[in-house]
């Protein structure tokens, strides 16, 4: 098929990617004229594994194309993508005006018959909006051109996004149109090579609503388990422990019921709010939502306050290593990290941070920890303990689940490790002479 994704960010360019790597012909849109030549000769914007090279070789395909116009792809396109951001809005509601502007430039100029597919995460609601305002658009060019709005909700993991479009778990795709299903079903057909039942048609807003409460649903574990994990220290149990015992359960699962730091990332603080919000748009208080997020802010500082429960409320002459920044591993994205929370709160109270990242020290530096003057970045995990009077874990990186612990021990002022992802065993960390502080036990 003719495929055009219009937004050439995290979600628009792994779709494309994964769609031209198909053997379709896809061209790549977006309005960011430096960031369209930096793709064409295959520069990508962010960290994904696998994405780069994946770009390149369906350039030199001659099946992934870049452009600008959005008006010179819809001549022989038979599906456009929306994959623009949707920002959080003041009111935390999703701000559509992206989703809206690219609607009426496509009302503007299509010219055949088109799939139009809502691939960002938007509100209940919004594939009826982009119709209306298609429609809109023919009208003022007095012509009628058959078209149909679908809602295709994306759900890919950061730092394993080609995995989960190239083998999905399931593919919800919004239409009451049957042709427009069938069309979807071919386009789709070839990630599904055993069986097309893990491909579900549903009506469009039941299909916009599944993405809101997957995530929420997610976050929701994440929140309880980070809530259980406070009580258990309170009550002497073990949240390491108790997180098995309930996993195995098959009703419950092992998924998921990691406790930590919180989450962050661009999708689940987002979505619950946006959640949140179009409920109480509805006349609607969403109580379980509202607590999912306030467990979920308090829990970010959790590993800040056994900090200071430890060193006391002045950290100054206090230096702490940081191992880890982005919100989880495998990207270099640091939206709403818990590192940030924690990081910010340290050097308040005076202390000095020493932090190394593998992937996410760019972002820190440019953008999410720019105006903190107190962190100085190392090139490796043990060169940002030297004289540092603690070890802070705040994203299980790979690269730090086993590590050389008595290089840990000899290059620190003190044997202490902070562990807001609970990576290491307790009992080990007290053999080897490590003061050791986790998430859910004392
Ligand atoms: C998520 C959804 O998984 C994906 O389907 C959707 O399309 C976008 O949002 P992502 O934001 O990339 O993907 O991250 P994910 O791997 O789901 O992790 C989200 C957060 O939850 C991270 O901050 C992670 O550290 C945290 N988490 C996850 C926990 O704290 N405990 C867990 O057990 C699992």
């Amino acid at each position: 098929m003719n495929l055009t994704i219009i937004g050439t960010g995290y979600v628009g360019l792994v779709t494309g990617t994964c769609f031209a790597e198909m053997g379709n012909k896809v061209t790549c849109v977006d309005i960011d004229e430096k960031k369209i030549e930096n793709l064409k000769k295959g520069i990508i914007p962010i960290y994904e594994p696998g994405l780069e090279a994946m770009v390149q070789r369906n350039v030199d395909n001659k099946t992934l194309f870049f452009n600008t116009q959005l008006k010179d792809c819809l001549a022989d396109c038979d599906m456009a993508f929306i994959a623009v951001g949707t920002p959080m809005g003041e009111d935390g509601s999703a701000d559509l005006k992206y989703v809206l502007n690219v609607a009426s430039e496509i009302g503007k100029h299509m010219s055949q018959p088109l799939i139009i597919v809502d691939k960002s995460t938007v509100p209940v609601g919004t594939a009826d909006k982009v119709k209306d305002v298609i429609q809109e658009e023919l009208n003022k060019r007095n012509t009628n051109i058959d078209f149909h709005v679908v809602s295709n909700p994306e759900f890919l993991k950061e730092g394993d996004a080609i995995g989960d479009f190239m083998k999905p778990d399931r593919v919800v795709v919004g239409t009451e149109d049957k042709a427009t299903a069938e069309k979807m079903r071919q386009l789709y057909a070839p990630f599904f090579r055993s069986s097309m039942d893990r491909m579900l048609v549903m009506d469009v807003r039941s299909a916009e609503m599944t993405k809101y409460v997957a995530n929420a649903m997610l976050a929701t574990k994440i929140s309880f388990m980070n809530e259980v994990a406070n009580i258990c220290e309170l009550v002497g149990a073990d949240v390491n422990k108790v997180r098995i015992g309930i996993g195995s359960d098959s009703r419950i699962g092992y998924s998921f019921i990691y406790p930590g730091s919180g989450y962050g990332g661009s999708c689940f603080p987002k979505d619950v709010k946006a959640l949140k919000k179009t409920a109480q748009q509805h006349g609607y208080q969403a109580q379980l939502l509202n607590a999912v997020e306030d467990v979920n802010d308090r829990q970010k500082l959790v590993i800040a306050d056994k900090v200071i429960e430890h060193f006391g409320n002045d950290l100054s002459g206090k230096t702490f290593a940081v191992w880890g920044l982005s919100f989880k591993p495998g990207t270099d994205d640091m939206r709403e990290a818990p590192s940030i929370y924690i990081i910010n709160k340290l050097t308040e109270l005076g202390a000095k941070i020493q932090a190394y990242d593998p992937k996410a020290v760019h972002e820190a530096k440019e953008f999410y920890l720019k105006d903190n003057k107190n962190i100085e970045y190392a090139d490796s995990r043990y060169e940002a303990l030297e004289n540092a009077d603690a070890l802070l874990l705040l994203t299980e990186w790979k690269e730090f689940r086993s590590p050389d612990f008595m290089a840990i021990k000899n290059n620190l002022k003190n044997p202490l490790i902070f562990d807001g992802r609970n990576q290491y065993d307790g009992e080990r960390m007290e053999n080897i002479g490590i003061k050791y502080y986790q998430i859910g036990k004392k």
